[in-house]
């Protein structure tokens, strides 16, 4: 299939990606304009592992086109969940819907891991200020790997932590609980630091919110300028995965 301006075959290289440039690199990716509305992720932190391609396919026949994937190491958050096998499990089946692979790295020194993602399928990683002392580094090594690069920051840190690396960040994720496990109730207040980011990040940039979001919690994520919008438990732990998602991404006005 057609996959954009962003089907490119070749030796890696090191130039810079922005979100507008065909982003050199030897793996296929997705066209960035994907980021560009608003979106609702869902998080397979949440699904039933033993049937992942099905309810992949329920949610993305449902319209979503942003599959968010939770990557723990027992290290930097307690609970140890998934690796890049199942991004690499989930690639075709996401690519080929016209789908995109957003990959939160909650993990130590994340810059050592960020190849094998992008390997594996990923179009976008984040990484967290929190778990390395190289962030910018970090970053780099994203963009590097032809993936829009994330900065991730836990609620306890402020939005400030992004303006030294305004230039390097493709996208903003904002904690809206202590990151680690699905199905906690989102932060009152969290939006104050979305609103913060956005205006360090200025407009064109996508913005994520993870965590306790759901129906009632995306209306006042978007308004203070988030643009995508992470939902695990209130999707893939509802019945009906599909009409859980339609739910979630109509009040968030999204796509
Ligand atoms: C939490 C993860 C989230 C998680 C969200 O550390 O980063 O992406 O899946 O789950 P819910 O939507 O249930 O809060
Ligand atoms: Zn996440």
């Amino acid at each position: 299939m057609d996959r954009g301006p962003f089907v490119v075959v070749g030796s890696p290289i090191s130039a810079v990606p922005s979100l507008s440039s065909p982003r050199p690199g030897s793996f296929t990716r997705m066209p960035s304009e994907l980021l560009a509305d608003l979106r609702v992720a869902p998080s397979i932190l949440a699904s039933d592992f033993a049937r992942l391609g099905a309810q992949v396919e329920e949610v993305m026949e449902a319209g979503a086109r942003v599959i968010h994937v939770d990557v723990m190491d027992g290290h930097f958050v307690p609970p140890i969940s998934i690796g890049d096998l199942i991004v690499d499990a989930l690639r075709d089946q996401v690519h080929e819907a016209g789908g995109w692979l957003d990959v939160h790295l909650m993990i130590e020194n994340p810059e050592r891991q960020v190849a094998a993602f992008a390997e594996a399928g990923a179009d976008s990683i984040a990484v967290h200020a929190e778990a390395t002392p190289h962030i910018r580094y970090a970053l780099e090594a994203v963009r590097d790997a032809g993936c829009l690069a994330g900065l991730a920051l836990n609620p306890g840190t402020s939005a400030e932590a992004a303006a030294p690396v305004v230039d390097m960040v493709d996208l903003g994720l904002c904690m809206t609980v202590n990151p680690g496990w699905g199905g906690q109730s989102y932060i009152p207040g969290s939006e104050r630091k979305v609103a913060r980011l956005r205006e360090l990040l200025g407009e064109g940039t996508p913005i994520t919110v993870d965590g306790g979001i759901g129906a009632d919690t995306v209306g006042q994520c978007a308004q203070a300028g988030a643009t995508l919008f992470v939902a695990g438990s209130s999707v893939f732990g509802r019945d009906d995965a599909a009409a859980a998602y339609r739910e979630v991404a109509e009040a968030a006005g999204a796509a």
